[in-house]
């Protein structure tokens, strides 16, 4: 029997507005890899929305949640997914990614994210208090840990074809 090649999955990690979704898809296409956007498999399997998830079960809920999906996505190889920005800060979701798949961190500026997180209101963790403060903090919280992932791509500013050319690059 021929040996299968098994492709590592690329998971993509970074703060929301760093653009995960649109240059995985974009990364999808140009690699002929099937993509996954976990937050959209997690409204899937619990059957509602992120915001209402938050509110109607609070955050541990919804960490588990994401940890499963992610776990049974995770069984797959060659896909591109991308993850939601508080995935990879939980150590358990973390050490299943580092084990299983090859990570690609997209770090942007606070900037970027802000002015990308402005497009769409229906972020749990942005839901009133300003933007810029609440990315602010997540920032200094999050940057030393997403620095864990196997790559390090910057995403803030350009258009989401250079970051995918910079992803072909590194990988
Ligand atoms: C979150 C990011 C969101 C979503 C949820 C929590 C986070 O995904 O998973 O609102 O903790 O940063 P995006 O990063 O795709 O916006």
């Amino acid at each position: 029997m021929p040996e299968q090649t098994r492709e590592p999955s690329l998971v993509l990690v970074g703060l929301m507005g760093a653009g995960k979704s649109t240059v995985g898809r974009r990364l999808a296409q140009r690699l002929s890899r099937r993509f996954v956007d976990a937050d959209d498999e997690i409204e899937r399997a619990a059957g509602m929305s992120i915001p209402e998830i938050f509110e109607r079960f609070g955050e541990a809920h919804f960490r588990d949640g994401e940890r499963r999906v992610l776990a049974r996505l995770l069984d797959q190889d060659g896909i591109i997914i991308a993850t939601g920005g508080g995935a990879f800060m939980h150590p358990e979701t973390r050490r299943m990614i580092r084990d299983r798949a090859r990570s690609i961190w997209l770090k942007a500026d606070l900037d970027t994210l802000v002015r990308r997180c402005a497009r769409r209101a229906d972020r749990p963790l942005l839901k009133g208090s300003s933007a810029r403060e609440t990315l602010g903090r997540l920032m200094e919280e999050r940057y030393p840990v997403y620095a864990e992932a196997d790559f390090t791509v910057e995403s803030g500013g350009d258009a989401h074809d250079l970051v995918v050319d910079r992803i072909m690059q590194v990988i």
